[in-house]
């Protein structure tokens, strides 16, 4: 993993540019490095889509978008203006190899004017069918063939089962190097994210109780208060399990049960999680029911507002079967984790808004104080959003005559310790790529490994198998889910 450190000199097409990724995420943290002065000397952005723009018009609306949606404001106009002037655009037929070559003819013409030296950065902010295409296109048309570095940046979802991933990294691997292909999960991009392999392996305090041997459980909770917003149509083919628990998830698994890596590059870091996505114990189809819960939201409140189900929502079929929230227990089966149960628990329309591991430890094997039976177990969360931060709890003797226990807290938050704001997953990943480290990015096998898990619980719950479950908006799923706890004697944690 490289220091934050200025990017290497490239030339990013955008594909897409004129959609909401860009708008919201990709424009906003560019601006947001120059802000920084982490861009490179002659940096430059060509944004590439269907709509008929000119360089101002396109530049009209990066600037409003980045206004919009920067994470700092207010936003400064020289650094605005400066970073706008780096901003181009062609309109793309993606159908068309002519659009291709003439995009090519632009990209070289900056390149030679800016002294880029052909490093080409292509940024896939399309839709997944789009994927192939610009693939082959670009190899088509020669743009993978300057002289310089030629790396794409593919978003998610990567695939729609083991399948067509599979599939994907065979067309993506044909034209570019494993290297150059960096397929965004954008939790790893997260600050909190990154700290976890830091907080592990930083210090000598932790690791020695990472494992069976103390660990009782796992939890890891993904709680959205909003809904699926105008995004019913994506929504529909994906539900929770591939939005979430795919990816997000199942890379927050990775990073909390991986073994320590010997050094920190990109291939070693990911040796060490692809290891703990291959032994995650299969759910296979008779044992989806027991293992695994599946819920929609119905109409209800949230944080004060009465809000419709997901069935009304834009572009969802009135009879719609797409879980909204996912629940699932699994096992690594490996000398680390053995029959420590991880619970997964991903939802829209939850109570609130969270993300966090709970790593919960087991009863001291004797207990001196009779009051401490009472107590709950040390436990230390890992808050990945927001109020980011890590707790640790343990019982503290109560001042007073008695011996009377209580659970007590102590807490680490970056704003208090660090004092800056942290930066935008995308900031990162961005300058990752221009910078041509894959670390924070997951490698064809990774991808493969996690559809191979999530494949027959997919499959299972396609055939309506068990019976979805419903949920009013607002609270934590399903009672299914608590069942699911409950059936090992455990609690979902309450964040
Ligand atoms: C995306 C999902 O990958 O992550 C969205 O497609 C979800 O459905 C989002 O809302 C959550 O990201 P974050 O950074 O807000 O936790």
């Amino acid at each position: 993993m490289h220091d934050y450190r200025v990017g290497d000199p490239s030339l990013m097409v955008i594909f897409g540019a004129t959609g909401d990724l860009s708008a919201r995420k990709l424009l906003p943290a560019l601006y947001n490095l120059a802000k920084q002065r982490l861009l490179p000397a002659g940096f430059t952005v060509v944004g590439a889509a269907i709509d008929d723009l000119s360089d101002d018009a396109f530049r009209k609306h990066a600037s409003e978008v980045i206004t919009k949606f920067s994470r700092t404001q207010p936003v400064e106009p020289q650094v605005l203006k400066a970073f706008l002037d780096s901003v181009h655009y062609v309109k793309v037929d993606f159908s068309k190899l002519e659009d291709f070559r003439a995009l090519q003819q632009r990209a070289d013409l900056l390149d030679h004017e800016r002294l880029i030296g052909g490093n080409r950065v292509y940024y896939c902010a399309t839709p997944p069918p789009t994927y192939e295409t610009i693939t082959e296109q670009l190899k088509d048309s020669g743009m993978t063939k300057s002289a310089g570095f030629h790396r794409i940046v593919i978003e998610k979802p990567f695939g729609w089962d083991l399948k067509s991933a599979r599939e994907l990294n065979r067309i993506l691997q044909r034209v570019f190097h494993e290297d150059s292909i960096f397929r965004i999960d954008h939790y790893l991009g997260k600050e909190t994210v990154q700290n976890i392999l830091a907080f592990r392996f930083a210090n000598s305090l932790f690791e020695p109780v990472w494992n069976s041997n103390l660990i009782d459980s796992v939890q890891i909770t993904a709680a959205e208060e909003i809904g699926v917003e105008m995004r019913g149509a994506y929504y529909e083919r994906a539900g929770t399990l591939r939005d979430i628990v795919q990816n997000h998830a199942l890379q927050l698994v990775a990073l909390v049960a991986m073994e320590p890596p010997i050094t920190f590059d990109a291939t070693t870091v990911r040796d060490e999680k692809v290891k703990v996505l291959r032994a995650i114990r299969p759910i296979l189809d008779g044992e989806v029911a027991n293992a695994a819960v599946r819920g929609q939201y119905t109409k209800g409140w949230v944080l004060g507002e009465q809000v419709t189900g997901y069935r009304e929502e834009h572009a969802v079929a009135p009879g719609s079967l797409t879980e909204t929230f996912a629940a699932l227990r699994l096992f690594i089966d490996n000398w680390r984790w053995a029959n420590v149960p991880f619970y997964i628990r991903a939802g829209k329309r939850m109570p609130k808004r969270v993300t966090e591991i709970r790593v919960q430890f087991k009863r001291p094997p004797h207990s001196t104080f009779e009051a401490a039976k009472e107590l709950d177990p040390n436990a230390i969360t890992l808050r990945i959003q927001p109020e980011e931060g890590i707790s640790l709890r343990f019982a503290a003797k109560v001042p007073s005559a008695g011996v009377r226990l209580r659970n007590v807290a102590m807490d680490f938050t970056y704003m208090s310790s660090f004092l800056v704001e942290t930066p935008e997953a995308y900031e990162r990943l961005l300058l990752d790529c221009m910078n041509g480290d894959p670390t924070l990015f997951t490698r064809a096998d990774e991808v493969e490994a996690a559809w191979a898990f999530v494949d027959p619980i997919e499959a299972a719950w396609r055939d309506d198998r068990p019976r979805l479950s419903m949920y009013a908006a607002g609270t934590w799923g399903p009672e299914e889910a608590d069942k699911l706890i409950h059936e090992d004697g455990r609690e979902w944690h309450r964040p």
